[in-house]
């Protein structure tokens, strides 16, 4: 048993996946658990958990993802997830500034509820619409946007399509090295 725990092959990393309602968080983690897409989805209501092992350095990993409601009336529901969490998951549409702007206040609560900043990925979703949306005169959230503003509150930073598959994985591994990192 000592050695699994060396290997760290039975530790169970938590990871909340947070940001505004319509992000495309339950999107991203049935692409990453099923490889599957829905176009009509319906919202999250409360928590939903999806256990995935990864490999990491020749190493399994597992994670536990929490898919939490972004609807204003779930987020006391999401906000008692954070203490036990071990790292962060947080979206936005970068197609939808608002969904963006809203990306502080979601760092504001991770540190009220779980009582330090936790490692955590910032992904721009929809990443495929972004293109499309502007040219049809949406404001919509760059890449350098993105990057400056993971910079500054020390998250990572990746875009991403749950539509597509773009960098779905590749998030998830991001993240698992920061939780590697961070023990
Ligand atoms: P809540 O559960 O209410 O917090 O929302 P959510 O963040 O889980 O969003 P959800 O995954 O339900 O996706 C909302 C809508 O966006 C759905 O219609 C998805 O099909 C769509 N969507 C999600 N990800 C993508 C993406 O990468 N590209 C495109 N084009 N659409 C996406
Ligand atoms: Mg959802």
């Amino acid at each position: 048993a000592r050695k699994m725990e060396e290997n760290g092959t039975n530790r169970v990393y938590k990871v909340i996946l947070i940001g505004d309602s319509g992000v495309g968080k339950t999107s991203l983690l049935m692409r990453l658990c099923k490889n599957e897409f829905k176009s009509s989805m319906t919202a999250t209501l409360g928590v939903d958990s999806h256990t995935k092992t990864i490999t990491v350095d020749e190493k399994p990993i597992t994670i536990q993802v929490w898919d939490t409601a972004g609807q204003e009336r779930f987020r006391s529901i999401a906000k008692s997830y954070f203490r036990r969490a071990d790292g962060v998951l947080l979206l936005y549409d970068c197609t939808y500034e608002n969904s963006f702007i809203n990306v502080r206040d979601w760092m504001s609560a991770v540190v009220e509820g779980a009582g330090r900043p936790l490692p955590t990925m910032l992904c721009g979703n929809k990443f495929d619409m972004r293109e499309t949306s502007a040219r049809y005169g949406k404001k919509c959230v760059s890449t350098e946007q993105g990057k400056k503003l993971a910079a500054s509150t020390k998250s990572h930073f990746i875009e991403t399509s749950a539509k597509l598959g773009t960098n779905v994985s590749e998030c998830l591994n991001e993240l698992a090295k920061l939780l590697l990192k961070a023990e």
